[in-house]
């Protein structure tokens, strides 16, 4: 809703001769964002996860705070009976499975197209990776070009793949944590967008690193989203 309000003159509005000074006010307006600002459209993320979800669960929480701010659209999964899709469930947010063809670390070329079709029609504007434990590919890398991040359980570049908590406690490195980072072609190689830094501590096992990283990762994921987000204009969604 546009609301014109005519309040009584200020300094300049009286040197421009105006009566009165005129604020346009934007209320209740699905899509907008804060009132009085502009009239922004809000940021749709579509979350991909393959696991339980913690991620994405601060994400939603976060976003619930202040649902002006972004909102998750559509959250998929490549595990049928992923926590995630439960999850998503519980908070009322449209969930699928797609099924992911044959190979063990990408979805299908049709798979992962039929991921950028759900996407665009639940007209997201960002991808955010939770979790999603295949390599993405060119239908999605070229459907949201520089508009996909992912959170990965290390400092990068330091340990990239798989179990990073388990290979930094190998390593006996005194400092592990977590980084937020852009989706490239290559496997957590994207440009770094923040990170956050966790101690190691001489008892640590791989299991309570991990356990005190993913503590770090559902401070620092939903800042780091909508701070991208911001930061990037969102063109008409006309897919
Ligand atoms: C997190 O540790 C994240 O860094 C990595 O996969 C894990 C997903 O955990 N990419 P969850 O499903 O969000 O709990």
């Amino acid at each position: 809703m546009l609301i014109l309000l005519m309040l009584p003159p200020t300094k300049r509005s009286q040197r421009t001769n105006f009566p009165f000074q005129i604020v346009l006010e934007v209320m209740n307006t699905p899509g907008a964002s804060k009132p009085g600002v502009s009239c922004m459209p809000v940021p749709r993320f579509g979350v991909l996860g393959s696991g339980k979800g913690s991620n994405f669960r601060a994400l939603a929480e976060a976003f619930k705070e202040d649902s002006r701010e972004s909102e998750v659209a559509i959250v998929l999964s490549d595990v049928e009976e992923a926590g995630i899709l439960d999850l998503a469930g519980e908070f009322g947010i449209p969930h699928r499975f797609v099924a992911p063809g044959h190979f063990r670390t990408r979805m299908s070329p049709e798979a992962e197209e039929a991921m950028v079709r759900l996407l665009q029609e639940a007209r997201v504007d960002f991808v955010v990776l939770a979790g999603f434990m295949r390599v993405i590919k060119e239908p999605l890398l070229k459907a949201f070009p520089g508009r996909i991040l992912n959170i990965h359980p290390s400092l990068l570049p330091a340990f990239r793949g798989l179990e990073a908590w388990r290979q930094a406690v190998e390593a006996g490195v005194t400092e592990a944590g977590c980084t937020v980072h852009l989706v490239d072609a290559g496997v957590d190689t994207g440009r770094i967008l923040g990170q956050s830094r966790v101690p190691v501590r001489t008892d640590d096992t791989a299991d309570s690193l991990h356990a005190r990283i993913q503590v770090a990762e559902h401070e620092l994921y939903p800042r780091m989203v909508r701070e991208f987000a911001r930061g990037i204009s969102i063109g008409p969604r006309d897919f």
